[in-house]
């Protein structure tokens, strides 16, 4: 039987509300499955080990993780921790550490859930949006000088490279070429953004030549928000940069019912480093502790996992027992539900026990 290490960091606010539903979603389907197990270990890292010692994680972090062939990770932020600390202090070293260029998150209209874009339904908008994950306008590269000062100075350089845009085109493309549409959208900002950004489209276009049955188009980031909401059937998968795949895939999430059922995928195409499966939302301050954060973004992700570790047929079994349960109307309140977290993770468990495939 194959084992899988795996690293769960559940982390802040519903983080670990959500991590524990998905790993008892994981739990029954290796259980099901009998071709393999998961060997999960849980690290407390996070915004109160910050509180505590100053770090959210341990200064050998990145190297403890590498003995992992994959992340589960919940989500990072308190309000009484600037968001940059937390963000940069756990979430970023590990995407970054591990060059896990390619982010990837699909985005569909779930059996049950329905979309605030009046007479879009199920099947009307399924996408994936690839974001560019190691540079870009999240580089690190800037600085402040003379703070406080009338004469004060902030800069925030944006990055792109060569290699950095290159590859995650090709990832975009390939990815394109695997699906039913072969369709890519590339988005940009090249009127505007005269440099980074022209050469953003340019390796587009060269990359372009090496998937001859891909068909593609471009996008001003600015438009791609309202071809999102006017004619969402007219999109597919889409590349974007760091920044603008970032707002773009919060909007599709909103699209497609609620922040709560999107999913990520942090990968090193390589697989040089372990990569990180995290629903995209954040620690939700508002609802934790309530017991009614929506657990499938995560069942999501874990699917995403799965299927990256190369269990395909479990991944699909997660997603075909998630839509049945959504079908059945067991869902939580952001998706207009009135069942808890663990109630619908109980439902997804049985719906994986009880499949008859
Ligand atoms: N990847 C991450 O770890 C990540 C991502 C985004 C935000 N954050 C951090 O999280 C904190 C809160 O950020 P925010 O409020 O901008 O975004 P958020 O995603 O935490 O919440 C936005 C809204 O969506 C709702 N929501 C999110 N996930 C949900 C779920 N699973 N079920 C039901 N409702 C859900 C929340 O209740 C809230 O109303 C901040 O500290 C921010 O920095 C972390």
């Amino acid at each position: 039987m194959k084992t899988y290490k795996i690293a769960a960091i559940p982390a802040d606010g519903i983080g670990p509300e959500v991590i524990a539903a998905g790993l008892q979603a994981l739990e029954a389907l290796a259980r099901r499955d009998g071709g393999f197990r998961l060997d999960v270990t849980k690290f407390d890292w996070g915004s109160a080990r910050y509180k505590k010692t100053g770090a959210l994680m341990p200064e050998d972090g990145t190297e403890q993780l590498k003995a992992f062939d994959a992340i589960f990770f919940g989500a990072v932020g308190a309000p009484d921790v600037p968001d940059h600390v937390t963000l940069w202090g756990l979430r970023l070293p590990i995407c970054q550490g591990f060059d896990q260029y390619a982010n990837v998150r699909p985005t569909k209209i779930l059996p049950g859930i329905s979309s605030p874009l009046a007479g879009v339904k199920t099947g009307d908008l399924d996408w994936v949006i690839v974001r560019e994950n190691s540079e870009g306008e999240y580089s690190g590269h800037g600085g402040r000088a003379h703070k406080g000062l009338p004469e004060e100075v902030g800069t925030e350089v944006s990055i792109f490279t060569r290699v950095g845009v290159t590859r995650i085109m090709r990832y975009a493309f390939a990815l394109a070429q695997a699906r039913p549409r072969k369709f890519l959208t590339v988005v940009t900002k090249s009127n505007a953004q005269r440099f980074g950004m022209v050469m953003w489209d340019e390796i587009a276009a060269e990359v372009a030549t090496e998937f001859p049955d891909v068909k593609w188009d471009k996008m001003l980031v600015d438009a791609m928000t309202v071809r999102m909401v006017r004619a969402p059937r007219s999109l597919d998968t889409i590349v974007a940069t760091n920044l603008h795949a970032d707002i773009l895939s919060d909007l599709a999430g909103a699209l497609a019912g609620s922040l709560g059922v999107a999913p990520t995928g942090n990968i090193d195409p390589e697989r040089r480093f372990p990569s990180m499966f995290e629903p995209i939302h954040g620690s939700a301050f508002d609802i934790t502790g309530k017991g009614i954060a929506n657990p499938v973004a995560t069942f999501w992700t874990a699917a995403q996992m799965l299927e990256h570790l190369g269990e395909k047929d479990a991944a699909d079994r997660l997603m075909r027992s998630v839509e049945n349960v959504c079908a059945s109307g067991i869902m939580t309140p952001d998706v207009n539900g009135t069942a808890t977290t663990q109630q619908v993770t109980d439902a997804v468990c049985e719906a994986i026990r009880s499949e008859n495939i």
